[in-house]
């Protein structure tokens, strides 16, 4: 069989570091282990009823299963800025300040491609979400890091960045409540990146995949922020906030170029979400958030019961305030690959390793609150057992 070389585009993709850990993971559970998966980000709770009942009944009318207009539906766009003005007091246009995406993800490896050329560069927190990179990378562009520290309470530190590589930037990532940290973003941060961004002409894309989602206050909406429709975009998934990840669905909101620009790049590869997802996403949005509510405060009894396990240990680490991950710094003299192959192995708990979000990563693993509270008791207790933290009253003596 002839062999075809992958194209240059292809070619630059960053390896899929987390197939590699799923398999490290498999095998040991194929030893016959009980392992606590604290790995991954995929909500374990169901769906709500009322989006449920949404779409079962929007799949009955005939007419929902043919082709959806090519930039959706009008209704839903509406429901987007009926949203943002209810949740965040943000006026948006439904006509030119919001595109449906195919889920966030869809949206955030195509915009480099809409607004950034071969060559330029785009800006991406680190650590990060990897996707920014595989946009960046098709796009042709290079991707340089801003340094999220914890010094910083990881929020950006523009002056961090050589004036060089600002100079040739387009666009630059942003992510608050942030994957993999769990830090949220404050009023000043976002002020910050609408001044930087104006001077240097960067478009902002902020994702906002875990809004909603946060545990001391409000979510903060980036376009909240004076002058941010200016400078850029959001990306607002309902994934995570509404449990409906296999759905595929959500939306950029905000610059009108921006989403002109994005708008013309999906007339080319879809033909919009499917209607009765479009219709779940509508109830989704102007119905009661009650769901998001209680979601939220799930989380966080989790993360509650998680950070008391760790202090019992003496395991300092950054109390996350929102996104269902935990951001733990690595007990000293161990890699964060050595350390989550130490407690997949020894503990038979698995954590992601803090390089799979980039070189400011290492020194950290990332847990996810996706397991009840008990579970994630017992995996600190089987941490405990491994003698790698010295218990705060302990220390006092
Ligand atoms: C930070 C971040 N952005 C975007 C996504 C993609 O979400 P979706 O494509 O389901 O909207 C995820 C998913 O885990 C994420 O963690």
């Amino acid at each position: 069989m002839k062999q075809f070389t992958p194209s240059r585009a292809i070619a630059r993709l960053p390896d899929q570091v987390f197939a590699t850990q799923a398999n490290r993971i498999a095998a040991v559970r194929s030893e016959g282990h009980d392992v606590i998966l604290l790995g991954q980000g995929t909500p374990d709770q169901p769906t709500p009823p009322h989006i449920l009942d949404a779409l079962k009944e929007a799949i009955s009318v005939s007419s929902n299963l043919q082709y959806p207009p090519f930039r959706g539906h009008d209704f839903l766009k509406e429901a987007v800025a009926a949203f943002y003005l209810r949740e965040f007091g943000v006026e948006i246009d439904a006509s030119t300040e919001v595109a449906i995406l195919l889920g966030s993800k869809a949206g955030i490896v195509a915009l480099p491609q809409t607004i950034v050329n071969p060559g330029e560069s785009v800006i991406v927190p680190d650590p990060g979400y990897p996707d920014y990179l595989s946009g960046a990378a098709l796009a042709g562009a290079k991707a340089v890091p801003l340094p999220l520290l914890e010094e910083n309470a990881f929020l950006p530190d523009y002056s961090l960045l050589d004036p060089h590589d600002v100079a040739n930037s387009r666009m630059l990532f942003l992510n608050y409540p942030s994957n993999p940290i769990g830090a949220t973003a404050t009023a000043e941060a976002f002020e910050a990146t609408v001044a930087f961004a104006d001077a240097n002409d960067i478009c902002v894309v902020h994702d906002l995949a875990y809004g909603g989602i946060t545990f001391d206050g409000p979510t903060r909406s980036f376009l909240e922020t004076p002058g941010a429709k200016e400078t850029g975009i959001e990306l607002f998934s309902l994934s995570k906030r509404f449990n409906m990840s296999g759905f595929r669905i959500a939306f950029a909101v905000g610059n009108a170029s921006v989403i002109s620009a994005i708008e013309t790049y999906q007339d080319h590869l879809y033909v919009s979400a499917f209607t009765p997802v479009q219709l779940a996403a509508e109830a989704a949005l102007l119905s009661s958030q009650d769901c998001v509510t209680n979601l939220s405060d799930l989380y966080q009894a989790r993360r509650d019961v998680l950070f008391a396990k760790l202090e019992e240990i003496g395991w300092d680490a950054p109390l996350s305030g929102g996104s269902f991950f935990v951001w733990l710094p690595v007990a000293p003299g161990y890699t964060s690959q050595q350390f989550a192959d130490k407690l997949l192995h020894e503990a038979h708990v698995a954590v992601t390793p803090g390089h799979f979000f980039g070189e400011y990563g290492e020194g950290y693993v990332r847990l996810s609150l996706i397991a009840d509270a008990s579970r994630l008791a017992e995996a600190i207790n089987r941490i405990k057992v491994l003698g790698l933290f010295t218990p705060a009253d302990v220390i006092k003596f």
